[in-house]
């Protein structure tokens, strides 16, 4: 099914935030792949399905020695762990010093993760550069959702990797950028100034997203368990994003004309989870 990666540019926070924030309001079965070789976050700060800890050990690292001589998608499931609410994670390497063994790896993973028979993927790539070595998943992904904040460093370091990652990415149906400002819910005007600065550059966009900055909400993705987490700024901004890019990447659908737009507080359109909530969604 289809690959979906996250990344953002030197500066902007919230990668993995975002990653787990999309895979639990994903409305279709949905992996979540740490493929950050500057080390798992998740392992540490979520908690397995049963309520004890996940074992950082069984992820891409314990994948890549499982599939040294061939890598083949049957052999994920044995590889990926649930967190509390459902979602199935594929834990990146437990500290930066292990992703070296990864090497070889890396180029395989795109084919792989875009391929799986039954999950989509979101791919958290974490921050990316020139040469980091997880940006082979690009050429695989059908979608990349980069992420910038509001400070002017941010935006110009994303100014100047967008026409990178648009020319990595595959995409099958028109643009496959997509890009979350994140910045506080009222902040609407200066969301709009940065995807004036991003669109300037003449890079095809597919939509220019608001998502709130929320640390209330984003304690969620801290292992902490908060009542109606549907309420919070950051789940309800993310309804647009998720709409967007699941149809987007749906093979054979069409892309839905470049909606650009601003997260409005209190106007978002409601999403696809509303009859049972964001985390007892299809993943389960
Ligand atoms: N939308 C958000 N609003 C507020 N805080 C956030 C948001 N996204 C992430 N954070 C916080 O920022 C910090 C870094 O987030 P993380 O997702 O780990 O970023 P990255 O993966 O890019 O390093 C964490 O403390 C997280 O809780
Ligand atoms: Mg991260």
């Amino acid at each position: 099914m289809a690959l979906i990666a996250l990344a953002s540019a030197k500066g902007a926070p919230g990668v993995t935030t975002t990653s787990l924030l999309l895979g639990a309001l994903w409305p279709r079965p949905v992996l979540v792949a740490e493929c950050d070789p500057s080390g798992s976050d998740v392992a540490t700060r979520m908690p397995a399905a049963d309520g004890s800890t996940l074992d950082p050990q069984t992820g891409l690292m314990s994948l890549a020695a499982a599939g040294r001589k061939a890598l083949y998608p049957e052999l994920v499931d044995a590889h990926t762990q649930e967190l509390v609410g459902g979602l199935e994670v594929l834990l990146g390497p437990p500290f930066p010093e292990q992703a070296g063994g990864l090497q070889s790896t890396w180029p395989q993973l795109g084919p792989l993760l875009s391929r799986l028979p039954r999950h989509d993927v979101v791919a958290d790539l974490g921050r990316i550069g020139v040469l980091t070595p997880q940006n082979a998943l690009l050429a695989s992904a059908d979608a990349a959702l980069l992420l910038v904040d509001t400070t002017p460093s941010s935006v110009v370091h994303l100014r100047h990797r967008l026409r990178s990652v648009a020319d990595a990415v595959g995409g099958a149906y028109g643009s496959p950028l997509h890009v979350a400002v994140v910045a506080p819910p009222k902040r609407t005007q200066t969301v709009r100034e940065v995807r004036d600065a991003l669109t300037a550059t003449g890079v095809e966009l597919a939509g220019v997203h608001h998502l709130a900055y929320d640390e209330q909400g984003a304690h969620l993705f801290q292992g902490q368990t908060l009542s109606r987490p549907d309420k919070l700024a950051l789940v309800r901004s993310a309804g647009p994003l998720v709409a967007e890019l699941a149809v987007a990447v749906a093979h054979g659908s069409p892309l839905p004309q470049a909606p650009v737009e601003a997260y409005e507080p209190g106007d978002v359109a409601q999403d696809a989870h509303d009859e049972h909530g964001p985390w007892t969604g299809a993943h389960r």
